[in-house]
């Protein structure tokens, strides 16, 4: 079938949308229409080069939508589902699955090669094979997907707030609550409120942290974090750290999460400074693929006990978490409306990264063109 789709045909080149070809769902596959389609960070990583990518690919890793048909040996998914995606697929059965780790699951060595679990592409166009990013390619009216990666959807849970379920919330959520594991009464720093940061804030706050610090160099931003959870704000981690010694008595902080856009080595001695001794540092934004060079203290491991985290997904398992943070919101525990700045339509893709760039959202979302 025909669909259209944002495609980036190279590094550094912006989306171009256009009519693409779309093959029927082969083994263990699905064909969703998307309704609504988040704009991460992460997706810029391919244009700038800082992620490798397997060009041409379409965009977008955050989506929910409607299955509109099944492929053969479909197990758990019916025509009219309600779905969002996981970035990260779940086999259920590989070490990591089976042992309470979806988000480590082996499939996610397909991330990147564009290639379905049963094998090749299922879109295509100006006679290219196009490479879904993360499996997915979320710009798009309508996507075939691995039913690996489908999540159910309680048909209360919007979809244009169910598309962030996919990424940004349990990156974010999970990253204080699961990898920086926050008790009540500590203090959190936050360096970095988009999409994932605002979420490590709600996480902190549900979580019971006393204080709450955002880092951003945005003043919109400081703004917004004070509705996610935030009791302090700083623009810099300079003036972060001297606040966060302040509220302390010195102490420093027990948690400190880095969501910047893009992780720089430089950015590690400063960050590793705000955590207390004991204190855990959760490294959750992408850095260039090939920066290799970060200079730390290491006396700051064995004498400090301090220590750094890597996570994807924010140490979330898809299938537990998510349909989690859908009954939070449900409760009124997590603010996921909050999250959505600015809606797009797909023509408007580029705008919307610009926007993102500029720092002008905490999250900008792409929906269905009525
Ligand atoms: N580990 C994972 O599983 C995972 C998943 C999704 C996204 N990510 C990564 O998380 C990062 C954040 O993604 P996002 O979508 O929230 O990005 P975003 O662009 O929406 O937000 C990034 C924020 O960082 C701020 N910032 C930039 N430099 C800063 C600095 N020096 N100090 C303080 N703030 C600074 C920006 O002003 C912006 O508000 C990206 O690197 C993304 O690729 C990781
Ligand atoms: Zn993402
Ligand atoms: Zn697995």
């Amino acid at each position: 079938m025909k669909a259209k789709a944002a495609v980036m045909w190279g590094p550094g080149e912006p989306f171009s949308v256009e009519e693409i070809e779309l093959d029927p769902p082969q083994e263990q596959e699905v064909l969703v229409r998307i309704e609504a389609a988040g704009l991460c960070h992460s997706d810029d990583h391919a244009r700038t080069g800082d992620a490798p990518a397997n060009f041409p690919v379409i965009g977008g890793h955050e989506g929910s939508g409607v299955i509109e048909q099944v492929g053969p040996g479909v197990l758990h998914h019916k025509v009219g589902d309600h779905v969002v995606f996981s970035f990260t697929p779940v086999c259920g059965r590989c070490h990591w699955c089976s042992t309470g780790r979806q988000n480590l699951c082996d499939f996610g060595a397909l991330i990147g090669t564009g290639q379905m679990i049963s094998g090749g592409v299922r879109t295509h166009a100006r006679g290219r094979d196009l490479g879904p990013a993360a499996l997915l390619g979320t710009f798009s009216s309508h996507v075939v997907v691995n039913e690996a990666n489908c999540v159910k959807l309680d048909e209360d849970i919007p979809f244009d707030v169910a598309c962030l379920l996919g990424c940004g919330v349990p990156t974010g959520w999970g990253s204080a609550v699961r990898v920086g594991q926050v008790q009540p009464g500590e203090t959190v720093v936050v360096v970095g409120i988009g999409g994932i940061g605002a979420n490590a804030l709600q996480g902190a706050r549900l979580a019971g942290a006393k204080n709450v610090v955002a880092v951003d160099p945005v003043p919109f931003k400081h703004d917004k974090a004070k509705t996610f959870g935030a009791t302090h704000t700083a623009s810099s981690f300079e003036e972060a750290r001297e606040l966060v010694s302040d509220i302390t008595r010195g102490v420093m902080a027990d948690v400190a999460i880095l969501t910047v856009g893009v992780v720089r080595g430089t950015m590690m001695e400063p960050f590793l400074d705000l955590v207390s001794k004991g204190g855990r540092a959760v490294l959750t934004g992408v850095a260039p693929f090939d920066d290799h060079d970060a200079k730390i203290p290491l006396q700051m491991f064995a004498m400090y006990e301090k220590q750094l985290r890597g996570t994807v997904f924010g140490g979330c398992n898809p299938r537990a978490d998510i349909p989690l943070l859908a009954a939070l919101y449900r409760n009124g525990q997590l603010q996921l409306d909050e999250l959505v700045t600015t809606r797009y339509s797909l023509d408007d893709i580029n705008l919307g990264y610009q926007d993102m760039l500029a720092g002008k959202n905490i999250r900008g979302i792409v929906v269905r063109d009525a």
